[in-house]
């Protein structure tokens, strides 16, 4: 395959990072075994702050953003896939020190691509991507850890974002009572419509709180960190389970021992970037049990030359749902 396609492109001269949509060949592609025709990618947050060359997230110039995409492998030198396979690949490093999914073609390493899930299109699994995987992760490593929906209401903070879509829709069409807890106007009818019960406000960050406030969570699903991961740590119930991954309103975290000690409260750590028997594992879960049934509402289809606009939306925290990137055009 020798013809050219289009691929947005992260340059850097002088520590001043530049975006272009190019027309490049193959040959230019990061080396892999196996070459996949893109259907969709989507924007991550990640993929907004490397976007800017922010963070130190991409350090080898150019780079083809993008940290997940769904297609069709078109040639391969592994025994495990063949042309004409759906495929999907999350994180392993794509749109950071390998060339990721904002492109027509991919070439990466067979061993990081999955094939589709039973049941989801291409299309849904775009949607889906790092940031649903993520929620997956999280409501898998929280129900191991004895959630159910009956223990308690759930909080989803930052809740208009990518994760916090997918996971209000997941945790709702589970069974589970769903609070959003978003800083945008006029989201609570769409927050309700994904399943949500009932939309708060973001804390604010002056407030002192004391290391044991009014228990209200059993579980917590943060996408924010910072003063709000501070605060759920002191409101959540006995034995309640906060699943922290994300610093979109900072990464420190001041909080005591008290809320742990007391009230055996429990913080899981989520780490998308798993291994492969792992992804295997949630995303059957997701395509199943965990099967988000609002995707078509998540969803903001977009073409390759939006992707600057939707990248700086997403860095300023303005963003809705999922931007999934139609990359067939
Ligand atoms: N650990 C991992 O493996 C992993 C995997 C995926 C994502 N993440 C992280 O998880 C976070 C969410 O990812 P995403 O893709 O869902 O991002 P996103 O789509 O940009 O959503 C983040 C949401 O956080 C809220 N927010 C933004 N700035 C804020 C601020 N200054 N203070 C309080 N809230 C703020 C906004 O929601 P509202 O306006 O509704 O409040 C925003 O929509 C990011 O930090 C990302 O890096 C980590």
């Amino acid at each position: 395959m020798n013809h050219s396609f289009k691929a947005f492109r992260l340059h850097s001269s002088d520590g001043v990072v530049t975006r272009k949509i190019e027309s490049i060949q193959l040959d230019s592609l990061s080396p892999g075994n196996v070459v996949i025709k893109v259907a969709f990618s989507s924007i991550n947050y990640k993929d907004a702050l490397a976007s800017k060359g922010l963070n130190n997230i991409v350090r080898e110039w150019p780079r083809i953003s993008g940290i997940d995409l769904t297609g069709t492998i078109i040639e391969s030198w592994d025994s495990r896939f063949s042309p004409g396979d759906e495929v999907l690949v999350n994180g392993y490093g794509i749109g950071v020190d390998h060339d990721g999914g904002h492109a027509q073609y991919a070439r990466v390493n067979a061993d990081w691509v999955m094939k589709l899930p039973l049941g989801l299109t291409l299309l849904d699994a775009a949607t889906i991507g790092v940031a649903g995987y993520t929620a997956g992760l999280s409501l898998d490593l929280m129900e191991l850890n004895g959630l159910n929906p009956q223990g308690g209401p759930i909080l989803v903070t930052g809740a208009t974002g990518g994760v916090a879509t997918i996971a209000i829709d997941m945790l709702s069409q589970k069974g589970y009572q769903v609070t959003a807890m978003s800083g945008k106007q006029n989201v609570v009818e769409y927050l309700k419509k994904l399943g949500a019960s009932e939309v708060i406000g973001r804390i604010t960050s002056d407030v002192k709180f004391k290391p044991l406030e009014k228990a209200q969570w059993a579980g917590a699903i943060d996408s924010v960190g910072g003063s709000t991961l501070s605060w759920l740590t002191r409101v959540m119930q006995t034995n309640g389970i906060i699943a922290a991954f994300g610093n979109a309103g900072g990464a420190e975290l001041d909080t005591t021992v008290i809320p742990f000690i007391l009230r055996g409260v429990r913080l899981i750590g989520i780490n998308a970037n798993s291994p492969m028997d792992i992804r295997e594992k949630v995303w059957k879960k997701i395509a199943s049990e965990y099967r988000p049934t609002h995707l078509n509402e998540i969803a903001t289809i977009i073409g390759i030359e939006e992707l600057p606009y939707y990248l700086d939306l997403t860095l300023a925290g303005k963003s809705k749902g999922r931007i999934v990137i139609d990359l067939s055009k």
